[in-house]
C-alpha cells in the first residue's frame, strides 16, 4: 500500500503562518479536507503537488522525498484556480497535457476517450475551451488531472460549479479511482465529503484540529444534536446553531450538551454538524 506522510510541516508566506506543525499520513482511499477560508487547505495541496516547499518538516512518498520526477509523474493535480487555454479544442488540450506528462504515445488517444467519457465531456471533444460553460471547464480541470492515471490525485475544490447530476457522476468516478490511488480533495460542500471520503481532515488556522473516519467523527456527536420548532431565543448557552429553517414553519437544528428539554427532538448527527461544532468552539 502506498503512503504519503507529512511530518511536522510549517509553511509561511511572509509574516503569515499558513501551516504550523502539520503531521498526517495518507494511504489509498479518499481524504476529504475541510476548513474555513484561509485555514490552509490549498497550501496542503500545493505542498503535496511540489509547487511549493515547506519551511520546516518533511513530505515522504513511500519513505522517499517527493521532489523527484518519479513522484511528479504519479501526480494528478487540479488547482483551486484552474485556467484554460481558451483557443484550444478540448481534445487537443488533453493531448497537450498528456505530452507534458510523458504519457506513452500509443495510450494517449484511448486514455483521452476514456477520460472524456468519465467526465461526460465526449460531446465537446472538438469544442474550443472558451466556448464551454463554467461547470464544463471545471470538468476539463478534473479531466486533465486524471490523464496520466495518477497514483496521487490532488483536487482543490473540484465540485465547485458542478450541477447536482454531475456531482453524483464525479463522486462515483472518484470512489472507483480511490481503490488504487491516494485521493485528497478539499471542498466547502460538507455533504460531498461525507458521501465519499474515507477519512476527513478538519483544518483550523493552519493546524489539523480534528481527523478521523466519517463514521467516527459523526459518532462523537451522538446524543447531542436536536431540532426544535420556533426561533433561537431559548437555546442553551453552549448551543451551536447548525441550521435555521424559516418555512413552512420556523425550526432550528442545534448541538448542545445541556439537559434535554421537552420541546427538543434528538436527531442523527451528520458531518455538517461536526463541521459547525468544530468551528464554533475556539
Ligand atoms: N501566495 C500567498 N501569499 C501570501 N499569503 C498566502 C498565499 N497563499 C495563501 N496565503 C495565506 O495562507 C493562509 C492559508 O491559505 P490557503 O489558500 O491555504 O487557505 P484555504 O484553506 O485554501 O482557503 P479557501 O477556502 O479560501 O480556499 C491564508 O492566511 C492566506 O491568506
Ligand atoms: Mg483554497
Amino acid at each position: 500500500m502506498d503512503t504519503l506522510v507529512l511530518d511536522g510541516i510549517k509553511k509561511c508566506y511572509g509574516q503569515t503562518i499558513a501551516l504550523d506543525g502539520f503531521s498526517a499520513t495518507l494511504t489509498h482511499g479518499i481524504c476529504g479536507v475541510l476548513g474555513e477560508n484561509g485555514a490552509g487547505k490549498s497550501t496542503v495541496l500545493n505542498l503535496l503537488s511540489t509547487l511549493i516547499q515547506p519551511d520546516q518538516g518533511m513530505i515522504l512518498y513511500n519513505g522517499s522525498t517527493i521532489y523527484t520526477r518519479y513522484y511528479q509523474s504519479l501526480l494528478g493535480y487540479l488547482p483551486q484556480h484552474f485556467g484554460v487555454y481558451g483557443h484550444m479544442k478540448l481534445q487537443d488540450y488533453l493531448r497537450y497535457v498528456a505530452a507534458l506528462k510523458n504519457v506513452d504515445g500509443s495510450t494517449i488517444d484511448p486514455m483521452i476517450q476514456t477520460t472524456l467519457n468519465d467526465l461526460d465531456l465526449l460531446p465537446y471533444a472538438d469544442s474550443k475551451l472558451k466556448t464551454l460553460s463554467g461547470g464544463m471547464r471545471q470538468r476539463v480541470g478534473i479531466a486533465q488531472a486524471l490523464i496520466n492515471s495518477p497514483k496521487v490525485l490532488l483536487l482543490d475544490e473540484p465540485t465547485v460549479g458542478l450541477d447536482p447530476r454531475q456531482r453524483i457522476r464525479f463522486k462515483t468516478l472518484l470512489s472507483r479511482l480511490a481503490n488504487h490511488c491516494i485521493v485528497i480533495l478539499s471542498s466547502h460542500i460538507v455533504s460531498d465529503i461525507e458521501d465519499i471520503a474515507d477519512t476527513v481532515w478538519l483544518l483550523k488556522k493552519g493546524k489539523l484540529c480534528c481527523e478521523g473516519t466519517v463514521e467516527s467523527l459523526i459518532k462523537s456527536l451522538d446524543g447531542t444534536v436536536y431540532v426544535k420548532d420556533g426561533d433561537t431565543m431559548d437555546l442553551p448557552l453552549d448551543a451551536t446553531i447548525v441550521n435555521i429553517r424559516l418555512k413552512p414553519i420556523p425550526m432550528v437544528r442545534f448541538i448542545s450538551n445541556a439537559l434535554v428539554q421537552p420541546s427538543w427532538r434528538m436527531v442523527r448527527p451528520d458531518l455538517n454538524d461536526v463541521y459547525m461544532r468544530v468551528y464554533d468552539v475556539d
